[in-house]
């Protein structure tokens, strides 16, 4: 009896870890974790007003508001190259983590400046930019 659940107790840790074992991912900062927690609660209402109508974007949407998200954002991303992986992967290079770093972060300013002249279709073109730089990295890295 006391064998048996030996035995039991035995195959339960085995499946525990191999289940485990698979499901691991890629682990990240603790800094970096955060910071992206940061730019996640910043690029909603970026996101929300790039969804607007030109009508409701021109007299309702909070233009120096979303200017200073999307300016922290640039900064943000300017930060984010520090975490560049320190190995140079060919399926995850350091150069693709520095580019889209660096695109999201310009692409961030084009999108503040945008939000201050309160030009729409200004505005929804560099957040479809910013939010490719995004995805891109997200895709190559994550
Ligand atoms: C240079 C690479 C890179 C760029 C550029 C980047 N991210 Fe990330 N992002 C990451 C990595 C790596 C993680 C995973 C960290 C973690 O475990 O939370 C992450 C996580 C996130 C998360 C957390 C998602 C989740 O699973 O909860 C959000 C949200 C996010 N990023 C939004 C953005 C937005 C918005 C931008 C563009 C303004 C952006 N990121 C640009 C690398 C990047």
């Amino acid at each position: 009896m006391a064998r048996r659940l030996g035995i039991a107790v035995g195959l339960t840790c085995i499946v525990l870890v191999v289940t485990a074992a698979g499901q691991q991912k890629p682990q990240f900062p603790e800094e970096l974790v955060k910071l992206m927690e940061e730019v996640q609660i910043r690029f909603k209402p970026l996101q929300d007003a790039a969804r607007f109508s030109k009508a409701k974007f021109e007299s309702a949407a909070k233009h120096e508001e979303l200017a200073q998200h999307a300016t922290r954002i640039a900064e943000l991303m300017k930060q984010t190259t520090k975490f560049a992986p320190e190995k140079d992967l060919p399926d995850k290079p350091k150069k693709e983590w520095n580019e889209t770093c660096e695109a999201s972060a310009k692409h961030a300013l084009e999108l503040a400046a945008a939000a201050r002249k309160q030009d729409y279709s200004g505005y929804r073109a560099a957040f479809k930019r910013m939010d490719a730089a995004c995805t891109r990295c997200h895709e190559v890295f994550r």
